[in-house]
């Protein structure tokens, strides 16, 4: 049976469009860009309402301390790097960190890919100069182009639909990795690709081992492995480009409401989550799990308030907060916002995002963060939800599958200098894979004493 959707739900659905959008891009031909939108409206979901639902119930599950939620990926995908080795790389990386944390925390893990649709960047100003000339900033793939040309950089509306078109390409490798084998629990040895020389890479291997020696006993058991087989994988990204994430919303036929279908989760940055703004009012409207990017100047009203018009009454695993202190600030800050937020009483999952709080520039000039910052404030923030009695839900970072050189520290120690081998991102600096599942091993140990 189908619902029809109330007209005035639909209709609210374009009340963004008076109030400010904040971070979009100036279209310079608009009739194209309607044209787009119109085609974006006609285009098959990329996900399902029911698969967002599912999310949400185990976003509620992890708000109750029974799951632990993993983002990750890139801080901007490009089209150009959507090859089938870097999605299986990223895919790989995540479900590595996933076993570690399953097994060593004997905890479900949620995973999510920032994957599918992370193209649209927020940026601290609209125009780069180099020398003389001033362009457009960059702004992600769904929106104009790296090269510091007027070309690449005036925004184009065409690269919504190629976004849509990654997207859609990306997404079904996904489901391919995550259900047709390949995430089986029988190959988790493959999928570590390092030297096991390495410490972290010798600990997976460690893991690995038990974990086979478990599965060869439960089935000889005659215990039902299926299970094991496959994951649910879920993609999010940030929904800040509200051009595409409009002609995207579908009525659900179930119910009548209005889901996003270009990702299971989104989440707000920190630079649009004005209570006035565009984005809040446009997403309050949308039934998918949401999250909420709160930086360091948030207040437990700021809180109370997203709250109020993202989650009025109280739905488990409709909101997440993702909070991004630094590691300096968060033992000082996060608990007056926990605080506040636990005694309204309206259930919200709390992820940490040990990144975006810890950007700092190193001396050889790359835009950088220190693995060591990035750790403290994951263990801040495990300390912060530990003293109040509250949970710690997840994790939410910045990686690649690929030995790249962007943040400083881990085991393989890089410096200043060994930022330059092998720097790739275009905007935010990721943890490479090694770094990655060094991370999950640190996450196992605080999550033990949780
Ligand atoms: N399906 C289970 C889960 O998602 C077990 C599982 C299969 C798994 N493959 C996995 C867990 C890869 C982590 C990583 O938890
Ligand atoms: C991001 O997640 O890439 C991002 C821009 O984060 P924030 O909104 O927290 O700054
Ligand atoms: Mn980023």
């Amino acid at each position: 049976m189908s619902v029809e959707p109330d007209p005035r739900v639909v209709e609210g659905l374009d009340a963004w469009e008076g109030l400010t959008a904040l971070q979009q891009p100036q279209w310079p031909d608009r009739a194209e860009l309607r044209r787009v939108r119109d085609r974006l409206a006609a285009v098959p979901p990329l996900v399902f309402a029911g698969e967002a639902d599912a999310l949400r119930a185990q976003l509620a599950a992890a708000s109750r301390g029974e799951a632990f939620v993993l983002q990750g990926g890139d801080c901007a995908e490009t089209f150009a790097e959507s090859t089938a080795d870097n999605i299986r790389n990223k895919i790989k990386t995540i479900l590595q960190m996933a076993v570690v944390l399953t097994y060593g925390a004997s905890m479900p893990v949620v995973k999510m890919g920032r994957m599918a649709g992370q193209y649209a960047k927020p940026r601290s100003s609209d125009s780069e100069t180099r020398g003389d000339v001033t362009l457009p900033a960059f702004r992600g793939d769904i929106i104009n182009g790296y090269d510091f040309t007027p070309e690449a950089r005036t925004p184009d509306p065409q690269r919504l639909l190629e976004a849509y078109h990654t997207s859609a390409s990306t997404l079904n490798l996904i489901r391919a990795f995550t259900t047709g084998g390949f995430a089986s629990l029988l190959r988790v040895h493959e999928w570590n690709r390092g030297f096991t020389t390495n410490p972290a890479y010798a600990r997976y291997e460690e893991i690995a081992a038990e974990i086979d020696r478990a599965i060869r006993f439960m089935a000889a058991c005659g215990a039902d492995v299926d299970a094991l087989s496959a994951v649910d994988f879920y993609a999010c990204h940030e929904g800040l480009l509200l051009d595409y994430e409009r002609p995207l919303t579908r009525i659900d036929s179930r119910t009548g409401l209005p889901y996003d279908c270009s990702a299971h989760f989104l989440w707000i940055g920190e630079r649009t989550r004005q209570l006035d703004g565009a984005h809040v009012d446009y997403f309050s409207r949308v039934q998918n799990p949401l999250g909420v990017k709160l930086g360091p100047t948030s207040t437990g009203d700021d809180a109370i308030a997203l709250m109020d018009r993202l989650n009025p009454k109280g739905e488990p695993g409709r909101l997440t907060f993702v909070t991004r202190m630094g590691a300096g600030k968060v033992r000082e800050l996060l608990p007056a916002l926990v605080e506040k937020v636990t005694a309204d009483g309206r259930p919200v999952t709390w992820v940490c995002d040990p990144m975006h709080g810890n950007g700092i520039t190193s001396a050889t000039g790359y835009k950088t963060r220190r693995f060591s910052d990035v750790i403290d404030e994951v263990a801040g923030f495990f300390e912060v939800h530990r003293a109040l009695g509250t949970v710690p839900g997840g994790l939410h970072v910045e990686l690649t599958g690929d030995d790249v050189t962007e943040v400083l520290g881990g085991s393989e120690e890089i410096d200043d200098e060994g930022l330059a081998r092998r720097y790739e991102t275009l905007v935010d600096p990721r943890l490479n894979h090694q770094q990655s599942l060094e991370m999950a091993f640190r996450v196992v140990e605080l999550l033990r004493r949780a």
